[in-house]
């Protein structure tokens, strides 16, 4: 189905044609200005007003020592990427946030420039092994953003829990050692943003917690022990997730008190008994995550009546029971995984049995019938490498499958219709183009 030599001649000649003519029109349209290349975080001050102020050379200077290059006043041009942003204050201008990234082995932290850098609010710190030291207080209690992903080397609960009046706290791929988080958070009383996730981070949740919290992740430590009450007490939480830990017991009957809950993940614990009722007086659930727990009980219903929902996952659990959906509640949903439950079933009037969901359709008990049927996946609880089937089926809930399909003739002859009708279409187009 090649298009003939004679077309392709044409085609090169009129495109050389008018590429020929449109040169300076092409240039200025298809490039833009060069902008600046800006920083991460864009400095918060106008450069009008810049111009009048510097950064306190005290702050410049210990920069310097913590190898920032400063040639350029740090507040008027940030470098991009160890970004700083400067307040507007005269005769000088202080730093208020710094991100350093991507150290260099020959990085530093030291008291003394850190003591001079204690009007920073914001700290971060992104690929830096540099061994942490002991913050000034000024401005441990200066800062109400600290973030830490991948450096540090590691943190001790006592060194973050000096940080008294942080907002947001980030803690990420870097290991925590701490006898719990109630050594960490017992005087942050303003937090509203928690993250320590892939930090190996031990003990128990804590039984009292900060009410401004809406947003925690706690996700793939080692905490242990049972969701305390403290947790449901939360009225701002919008953000749970507590996936990848060895947490245990039922999930509270006072959960669906988190009312402005969005996304939760409790994902790959050992929670057990069933899913909450209280859940369904949550009214904006966006992404909930039970899978692989062992969570029994049936399959609420409520969750098809929750307008918002884009991902249930309740896969690898000990579910049982029919399903109590319809198709058109799973085609809504951006993802939805429900196998890996043995003792659950699908009723087959209900949906077709193209639809794979992982589980085997009911006999008219409402039992699973056995066996499930070939193309299923084993089911089995704890099998770990039967998760390919069920991802496949679940993104898009099993549209688009090819089987007994149309002839190899039928569809050849298809394709080879519908490109003479491209061709001349395209022949047409080309004519009035060139003209
Ligand atoms: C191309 O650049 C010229 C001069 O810089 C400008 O006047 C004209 O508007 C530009 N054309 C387009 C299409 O942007
Ligand atoms: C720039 O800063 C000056 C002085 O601080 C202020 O008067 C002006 O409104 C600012 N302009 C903008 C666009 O923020
Ligand atoms: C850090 O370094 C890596 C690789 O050396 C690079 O891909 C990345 O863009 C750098 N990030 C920043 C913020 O400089
Ligand atoms: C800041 O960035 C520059 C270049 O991007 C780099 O040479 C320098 O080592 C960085 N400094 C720190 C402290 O990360
Ligand atoms: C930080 O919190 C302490 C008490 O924990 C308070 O005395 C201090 O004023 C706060 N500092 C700032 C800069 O907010
Ligand atoms: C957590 O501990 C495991 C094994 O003890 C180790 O392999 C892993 O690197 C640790 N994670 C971090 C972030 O230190
Ligand atoms: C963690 O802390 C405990 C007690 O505070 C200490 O004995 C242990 O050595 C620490 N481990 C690491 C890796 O720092
Ligand atoms: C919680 O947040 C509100 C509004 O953001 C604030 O007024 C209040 O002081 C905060 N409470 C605590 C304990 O920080
Ligand atoms: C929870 O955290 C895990 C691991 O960090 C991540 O893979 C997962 O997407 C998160 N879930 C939600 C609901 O954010
Ligand atoms: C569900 O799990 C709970 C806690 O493990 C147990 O007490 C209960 O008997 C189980 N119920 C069923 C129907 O298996
Ligand atoms: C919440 O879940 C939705 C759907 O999966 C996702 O698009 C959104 O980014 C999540 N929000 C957060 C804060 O992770
Ligand atoms: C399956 O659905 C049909 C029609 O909705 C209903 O009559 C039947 O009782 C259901 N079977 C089971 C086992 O729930």
């Amino acid at each position: 189905m090649k298009p003939p030599p004679a077309f392709l001649l044409l085609l090169l000649a009129c495109l050389y044609s008018r590429t020929a003519t449109s040169v300076p029109a092409a240039a200025n349209t298809t490039k833009p200005a060069i902008t600046p290349t800006s920083s991460p975080t864009p400095p918060s001050t106008n450069r009008s007003s810049s111009s009048a102020a510097t950064l306190d050379p005290k702050e410049l200077e210990a920069l310097q020592s913590l190898n920032i290059p400063t040639t350029k006043d740090p507040c008027i041009q940030p470098s991009p990427h160890n970004a700083t942003i400067c307040d507007s204050s005269k005769p000088f201008r202080h730093l208020v946030s710094l991100q350093l990234s991507n150290c260099s082995s020959d990085l530093s932290l030291s008291f003394s420039a850190l003591k001079s850098l204690s009007s920073l609010r914001s700290l971060s710190f992104t690929d830096c092994h540099v061994p942490p030291i002991r913050f000034p207080s000024d401005l441990a209690l200066s800062l109400t953003s600290f973030s830490c992903v991948r450096s540090l080397r590691h943190l001790s609960g006592i060194w973050l829990s000096r940080f008294e009046n942080l907002t947001d706290l980030t803690v990420s791929h870097t290991p925590v050692n701490t006898s719990g988080l109630h050594v960490i958070l017992g005087n942050m009383r303003k937090l509203k943003s928690l993250t320590i996730s892939h930090a190996n981070l031990t003990g128990y949740l804590p039984g009292h917690l900060h009410f401004n919290l809406s947003y925690i992740d706690l996700s793939d430590n080692q905490i242990r022990g049972k969701i305390p009450t403290s947790l449901t007490l939360l009225e701002k939480l919008e953000f749970l997730n507590l996936s990848s830990n060895g947490l245990n017991g039922e999930i509270p009957t006072e959960f669906g008190d988190l009312i402005t809950l969005k996304n939760v993940s409790l994902a790959s614990n050992s929670f057990s008994g069933s899913i909450p009722d209280s859940m369904s007086a949550i009214p904006g659930l966006v992404h909930v995550d039970l899978s692989r727990n062992q969570l029994n009980g049936t399959v609420p219903e409520f969750f098809s009546n929750m307008k918002r929902l884009r991902v249930l996952n309740l896969e690898k659990n000990a579910l049982h029971g029919v399903l109590p959906f319809n198709a058109s509640f799973i085609k809504r949903l951006a993802v939805f995984k429900i196998g890996g439950n043995t003792n659950l079933c699908y009723n087959h009037t209900v949906f077709s049995s193209k639809v794979k969901l992982g589980i085997a359709p009911c006999d008219k008990h409402g039992l699973p019938m056995s066996p499930p049927p070939a193309k299923d996946v084993s089911s089995s609880d704890g099998s770990e490498n039967d998760s390919s089937d069920y991802d496949d089926s679940a993104n898009g809930s099993s549209h688009k499958e090819h089987h007994h399909g149309p002839s190899k003739v039928v569809v050849g002859v298809a394709i080879g219709i519908a490109s003479i009708v491209f061709l001349i279409i395209f022949l047409i187009l080309l004519s009035k183009w060139c003209g």
